[in-house]
Formats: structure tokens, C-alpha cells, sequence
């Protein structure tokens, strides 16, 4: 890779809180080291339609603490053509970019592989709220995204408890069950279905609702991973099973909004730092990950087929806080 000179800059994918802040970032340490860093709307789309934006120090200024992303995101149909990736390889060639910090999730990356395979360099940064990418063990916008699951669970409970009722909770996560779990057990779930785990409604679901009920509880919070199930579905078995008549409450995409919290501000400006210093020193067609010990670059190709399992001590964990928990 020859001197970087100028850079471009896109989300894509699924937005997360933190993402301005790994852009704020990317661009900020771009100028500081002599480059120029130039905006790409709309994910890799932008680079098929030429959509793009000069991006100053400026104009990423009070950026930090907003959600979403002030790039726009989409998912692009068309990058997974070829003819879509030879646009996108000309629109970096016309605007003269020496490489692309790419922003996302798995999809993202995916794009960046290809996209790196027709000569052009790219550093990817994970976010998504589903903290799903194998090769770090956090993605931006995770953490926010626990928190305001977490905030609507709360508030739930409490009419809930007025009402002494069941509640079906259904939280993102796509394939995963990251979200599902680390929110479960901070709102102290009567119990969690995550995809990881072989779901027996009887004994994960009704047993667990009876034993609680048996010890006193008269309100109930099922959180189910969109994953694992759709909370509908278990609703009707739990009213089958014990004619109780669940609330469902399906909090989708406000999981994806909101001002990044301290971990998602502090982790996407550390990430951003670090693809453009990747850059600076030569390096590309890495992913930027949180591993033991700090941020590593991972090459794309590795990174995608790496994988990351569920905690299950964690499910444990979460078990053995039941009350009236003495399953064995
Ligand atoms: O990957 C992030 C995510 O929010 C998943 O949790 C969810 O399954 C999906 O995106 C929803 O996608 P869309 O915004 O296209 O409905």
C-alpha cells in the first residue's frame, strides 16, 4: 500500500448508537495525520450512486452524543452484484480514495472483503447492536442497547407487578442471543430463550413461571431472543399451559436508538483512531477488535469465519437467580 492520502468513510448495515462517534473519530484522526477523509451516504450504496460529502473537523463536531448516524446507513442490494462493485471500484477511483474505513456488522464486512479484492483497501469497524461479529468480543452500540432494553423491561414491570401479570418480551439480537441474555439478567427474567440454547417451553418457560409462582411471585418477565422465538407464539403456550394471559411487548428498533452511553462513546473512538492509524502505518483489509489485552486488527478474511459462542455460564447464571431456583 502506497501513502494514504485520502480516505473514505460509511455506515452500513443496521444503525447503532455510537456510530457518529467512530465517524467523528475516523475523521478527526484522519486530519491529524495529514489526510483527507470524504463521507459515503448510505452504506455501499453511496459508492455505486456517488453519494458522498468532504467531511471537515468541523462537521463532525457535536456529533459524539447523537444516535443513529449522520451518514445514513442502508442495506445495499445492489454491492452484491458485480456490476454494483465495479461502479462502487470506479467512484473510489474518480474521487481518489486510497482506502475505506467501512463501519457495520457482519454484512459490512462481507462488502469490505469484496471490495479489498478489487484493489481497494479497507479497515472495518464492528457495530451492531447484537454484538454477533466472531472476532471481537464487543461491537459499538451493544451496550446502549442493553441499557434502553433495560429501561422499557423496567418500566414494564412495574405495571406489570400492579396488575400481577405475565409479561413476553421479545429484544433484537438477529441470530444471536447476546442482547437477550445480558439484558435477562439485569432485569432479573423469570426466564430468557435464547437461540443457543434447545428451547423446551416446559421446562425453561412453564416450569420456571410455576416455581416463581410457588415461591410467592405474582408477576412474571419472560425476555425471548427474536432468535429464539416470537414472543406471540410463547404468550399462547404460557396461556395454554398455565391460563395466564400475557402481555407481549416487541421493543424492536427502539433498541437502536438513543445517545451512546460512556462504553459505546469511549470504544468507537478508540476504534476509529485505530483504522486510521492502521492506514497511516500501512495496514488495511483488517477488522479493528476488542480482544484480552486491548484493540488487535484482525485480516477480513480470518475474521469472518471466526466465531463467538454465547456465554453459557452466564445462562447459569441467570437460572440460579430465580427464586424458588432449586431446579436440581
Ligand atoms: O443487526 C441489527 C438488527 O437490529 C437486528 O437485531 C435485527 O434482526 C435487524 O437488525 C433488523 O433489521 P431492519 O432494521 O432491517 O429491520
Amino acid at each position: 500500500m502506497g501513502t494514504i492520502k485520502r480516505i473514505g468513510v460509511l455506515t452500513s448495515g443496521g444503525d447503532a448508537p455510537g456510530m457518529n462517534a467512530a465517524v467523528r473519530a475516523v475523521v478527526r484522526t484522519a486530519i491529524s495525520r495529514g489526510m483527507e477523509c470524504i463521507g459515503i451516504r448510505r452504506g455501499w450504496q453511496g459508492l455505486i450512486t456517488s453519494d458522498f460529502v468532504r467531511l471537515s473537523s468541523e462537521s463532525v463536531g457535536h456529533t459524539l452524543s447523537r444516535g443513529g448516524t449522520i451518514l445514513f446507513t442502508a442495506r445495499s442490494e445492489d454491492f452484491l452484484t458485480e456490476r454494483g462493485r465495479e461502479k462502487a471500484v470506479a467512484t473510489c477511483k474518480m474521487l481518489g480514495l486510497d482506502g475505506i474505513v467501512a463501519i457495520g456488522g457482519d454484512g459490512t464486512f462481507r462488502g469490505a472483503l469484496e471490495l479489498s479484492r478489487l484493489g481497494v483497501p479497507v479497515v472495518g469497524v464492528p457495530a451492531t447492536i447484537d454484538n454477533d461479529i466472531g472476532c471481537t468480543n464487543y461491537t459499538i452500540g451493544f451496550d446502549t442497547a442493553c441499557n434502553t432494553a433495560i429501561d422499557c423491561i423496567d418500566k414494564l414491570r412495574d405495571t406489570m407487578q400492579s396488575h400481577e401479570r405475565c409479561s413476553v418480551v421479545e429484544v433484537m439480537g438477529r441470530n444471536a442471543g447476546f442482547l437477550a441474555l445480558y439484558v435477562g439478567i439485569s432485569v432479573g427474567a423469570t426466564a430468557v430463550l435464547v437461540p443457543e440454547h434447545q428451547l423446551d417451553i416446559q421446562k425453561d418457560v412453564v416450569e420456571r413461571i410455576r416455581e416463581s409462582r410457588l415461591a410467592g411471585n405474582t408477576h412474571f418477565m419472560i425476555v425471548v431472543a427474536e432468535g429464539a422465538g416470537s414472543a406471540v407464539e410463547i404468550s399462547k403456550q404460557i396461556h395454554e399451559a398455565l391460563g395466564m394471559d400475557p402481555r407481549v411487548t416487541v421493543l424492536g428498533h427502539i433498541q437502536r436508538g438513543g445517545a451512546p452511553n460512556a462504553r459505546d462513546r469511549e470504544t468507537a473512538t478508540r476504534m476509529g483512531y485505530y483504522a486510521v492509524n492502521a492506514f497511516a502505518e500501512g495496514r488495511g483489509n483488517c477488522i479493528i477488535a476488542t480482544q484480552e489485552g486491548g484493540i488487535v486488527e484482525i485480516p477480513i478474511e480470518e475474521a469472518l469465519v471466526m466465531k463467538k459462542h454465547l456465554q453459557m455460564d452466564r445462562y447459569r447464571i441467570m437460572e440460579a437467580m430465580q427464586v424458588g431456583g432449586d431446579r436440581k
